[in-house]
């Protein structure tokens, strides 16, 4: 399928790194909206797992293109089950947050994700996608693009504090791996789309954020 937004179908994208409030930023855009949201980093988690709970090696790239191509991935509202499994608690844990980049730096693994997040917003006709890719390749059509950033300290501070069993130092060691691992990867690498709307949330409420996205949409 072309990377375009078929007519009447409302297309919200959001990107940007870790802790920068794009999940909640998006998750509340679409209540506000009353479209549905999608949280694409838990697809390229749950390959992750779905790769560690097979015993996959993620050097074996064809192996694990063949997992993002066959498993049963649903990415709900508050839950994620990978083949049956409920994986809600463990793809945000810090075996598969460190070995997700690595899977998403795999091109066949990022297209396949692509078919299923472009069929999922056909489906319904429209909706918030975030990600890293979202409004540069995804949909570079959308109807909304906003790339979210946030101080380096800010973003492990709040992640930290999303993940209590983890120090704030370990967390900020973490968040720049990923971020240089995804920013500098060959395919679709984390990036601004030229037409995005910048914010840097450090110092924003996350209904300030999504107060201004609604004023841009009119
Ligand atoms: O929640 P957080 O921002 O920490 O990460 P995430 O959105 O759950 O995404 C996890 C990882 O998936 C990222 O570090 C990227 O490597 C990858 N990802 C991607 O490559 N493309 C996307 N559209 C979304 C996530």
């Amino acid at each position: 399928m072309d990377a375009v937004s078929a007519e009447g179908v409302r297309v919200i994208a959001i990107d940007g790194p870790a802790g920068s409030g794009k999940s909640t930023v998006a998750r509340r855009l679409a209540e506000r909206l009353g479209l549905e949201y999608l949280d694409t980093g838990a697809m390229y988690r749950s390959v992750a797992f779905a790769a560690m709970a097979r015993e996959v090696d993620l050097a074996d790239s064809e192996a694990v293109v063949e997992l993002a191509r066959t498993s049963d991935i649903r990415v709900e509202d508050t839950s994620v089950i990978v083949d049956g499994v409920d994986a809600t608690t463990q793809i945000r844990g810090p075996e598969v947050t460190r070995s997700v980049s690595t899977v998403a730096a795999i091109s066949g693994v990022r297209e396949m994700l692509r078919v299923r997040q472009r069929a999922w917003v056909m489906e319904r006709g429209g909706g918030v996608l975030e990600g890293r890719d979202i409004g540069t390749v995804v949909f570079p059509d959308a109807d909304l693009k906003v790339y979210l950033s946030a101080s380096a300290h800010v973003r492990a501070a709040r992640r930290a504090g999303e993940v209590s069993a983890l120090d704030y130092e370990t967390v900020a060691a973490d968040l720049a791996a990923r971020d240089a691992a995804d920013s500098s990867r060959q395919h679709d690498p984390l990036a601004q789309a030229p037409d995005a709307v910048h914010i840097d949330t450090t110092d924003l409420s996350v209904d300030e954020v999504v107060d201004d996205l609604i004023a841009r949409l009119g």
